[in-house]
C-alpha cells in the first residue's frame, strides 16, 4: 500500500516536473527583466500572468545610466521600488486630496474587468436574454395560451387593491426602465454606436445614465411596497409541494388548489425580493463610489465558511482596491441583472399572452370567478365565503329581534 502510494507521489511530480520543464520562462532579456509585450498581452486576454518578476525586482538604481549621459535615465533617482509600490498598492504615501481612493494611483484590477464587461458579460448575457424569449416563444407554441376552462361567470372577485397595483406597476414600470437603460449602458458602444454613430450615442447614452440613476428610487421604493404588502401570502406551505409536484397543472388537467399566489409565484416573489435587493444594494454602491465596500468582506466569508474551495475558486482575495470593489458590485449589479430580467420575461409572458385572465388581476384590479377558481381555489373560497358573509350581515341587522 506504502509503495503504490509513493510510485503515485514520484510518478504525480515526475508529471508536473515535466509540466513545468514545458512551459519556458518568457525572454525579458530584451527589456532588461521588465515586462515585454507578450506579457501586457497575456494579461489583456485574461491569463494569469506571474508578477513575481516585477514584484521581486526592485532593479538596481545605483546602475542605472546617469542623467549626465545622453539619453539617460534618472538613474538612481527614478526611484523603482516606489513605482513598484505604488503598482502593487503598498506605497506609504499621502496624497492633498482626500477620500477612499485618493491614495490608490495605480490599480491592477481595471484591464481584467474591462475585457469581461466587453466580452463574456455581453455575450453571455445576451445569450440568456435571447434564450429565455425563444423557451417562452416554443412553450407557447407547444401549450398555447392557458384559457379559462369552465364556463364563465360574468361575476367578478377584487383581487388587487389601487395601492397594490400602484406598488406593482411601480416597480414593473421603473424596471423596465432601467433594465433598458443598463443594457443600453453596458451594449451601447458595441451595438448603437455602429447603428447611429458617435453623436446620437453620446446623447442616448447620457440621457440613459441619468434615467437609470434617477428611477434606481422607484424601484427601490415599489420593491419595499410589494415586500411588505405580500410578503404574508408568500410564505411557503404545504400547498406548494402539492402544486409544484403537479407542474402546477400546465400540462395536465385541473389545476392543483392554490390560496393567494401558487407556488411559481412566490418563487417569483422571492426572486424579485433577493435579486432585487441584491441589485439595489451593488446599485447603491455604484450610485456612492467608494462608499460602499462589500466584496472583500464577503470573500472573507466565503473563504472561512469554504464556499470559494466549493465552487472551484480557490482561496478568493480579501484585501482589494478601492476600484476594484467598484469593478466587482459592476459585474454583480449586471449579472444578478440579467437573471432577473430573464425571470421577468417569464412573468410578464404569464401576465399577457400565456393566460387568460391574469392581466385583469393587475389592471382593473378585478378578475372573473372562475378564473379565481380555477387558479386560485383556496383565496377564491375564502374571499367568496367572506363576501357572502358580509352581504349577509346587514340583513341580519335588519331582521327585527324576537
Ligand atoms: C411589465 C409587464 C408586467 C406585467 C404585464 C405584469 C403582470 C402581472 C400580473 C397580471 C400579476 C398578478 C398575477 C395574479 O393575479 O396572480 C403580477 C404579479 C406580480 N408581479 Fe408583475 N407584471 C409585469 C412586470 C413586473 C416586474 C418588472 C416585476 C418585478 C421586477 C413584477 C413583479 C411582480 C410580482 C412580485 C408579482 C406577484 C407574484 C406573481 O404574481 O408572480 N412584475 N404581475
Amino acid at each position: 500500500m506504502l509503495r503504490a502510494l509513493l510510485v503515485l507521489m514520484l510518478t504525480l511530480s515526475w508529471i508536473t516536473t515535466a509540466k513545468a520543464q514545458e512551459t519556458p520562462a518568457p525572454d525579458r532579456s530584451a527589456t532588461g527583466g521588465a515586462q515585454t509585450l507578450a506579457d501586457i498581452m497575456a494579461r489583456q486576454r485574461g491569463e494569469v500572468v506571474d508578477e513575481g518578476f516585477r514584484r521581486d525586482n526592485v532593479g538596481d538604481p545605483a546602475g542605472g545610466t546617469g542623467l549626465g549621459s545622453q539619453l539617460g535615465t534618472l538613474g538612481g533617482a527614478s526611484d523603482p521600488e516606489l513605482w513598484r509600490a505604488l503598482r502593487y498598492g503598498s506605497a506609504d504615501i499621502t496624497a492633498s486630496n482626500s477620500g477612499p481612493a485618493a491614495t490608490t494611483l495605480v490599480q491592477d484590477g481595471g484591464m481584467a474587468w474591462l475585457m469581461f464587461r466587453q466580452g463574456p458579460l455581453i455575450k453571455y448575457g445576451g445569450y440568456l436574454l435571447l434564450g429565455t424569449l425563444a423557451l417562452l416563444a416554443v412553450f407557447f407554441l407547444i401549450r398555447g395560451r392557458i384559457r379559462i376552462d369552465g364556463e364563465k361567470t360574468g361575476r367578478k372577485i377584487t383581487r388587487f387593491k389601487a395601492v397594490e397595483r400602484f406598488g406593482h406597476w411601480l416597480l414593473a414600470g421603473s424596471f423596465v426602465l432601467l433594465g433598458i437603460t443598463g443594457l443600453i449602458s453596458l451594449m451601447g458602444r458595441k451595438f448603437l454606436i455602429p447603428a447611429f454613430g458617435h453623436e446620437a450615442f453620446a446623447f442616448i447614452a447620457v440621457a440613459s445614465k441619468w434615467v437609470h440613476n434617477n428611477i434606481s428610487w422607484a424601484f427601490m421604493l415599489g420593491l419595499v411596497m410589494i415586500f411588505v404588502m405580500w410578503v404574508v401570502h408568500n410564505l411557503p406551505d404545504r400547498t406548494d409541494i402539492n402544486w409544484l409536484l403537479k407542474g402546477g397543472g400546465i400540462f395536465s388537467k385541473g389545476h392543483p388548489p392554490a390560496k393567494k399566489f401558487n407556488a411559481g409565484q412566490k418563487l417569483i416573489f422571492w426572486s424579485v425580493i433577493v435579486l432585487g435587493t441584491s441589485i439595489s444594494v451593488s446599485g447603491l454602491s455604484l450610485l456612492f463610489p467608494f462608499e460602499i465596500n462589500m466584496f472583500a468582506a464577503t470573500f472573507a466569508k466565503m473563504n472561512a465558511y469554504g464556499i470559494s474551495g466549493a465552487l472551484g475558486l480557490g482561496e478568493l482575495r480579501t484585501t482589494l482596491a478601492p476600484h476594484e470593489e467598484m469593478q466587482y458590485a459592476q459585474l454583480w449589479h449586471s449579472i444578478v441583472s440579467f437573471v432577473l430580467m430573464a425571470i421577468i420575461f417569464a412573468h410578464i409572458y404569464i401576465g399577457t399572452l400565456g393566460m387568460e385572465g391574469a392581466g385583469d388581476a393587475m389592471t382593473s384590479g378585478e378578475v372573473e370567478e372562475q378564473w379565481a377558481r380555477e387558479h386560485h381555489s383556496i383565496w377564491a373560497e375564502e374571499v367568496l365565503s367572506e363576501t357572502a358573509n358580509a352581504a349577509s350581515k346587514p340583513s341580519e341587522a335588519a331582521t327585527p329581534a324576537e
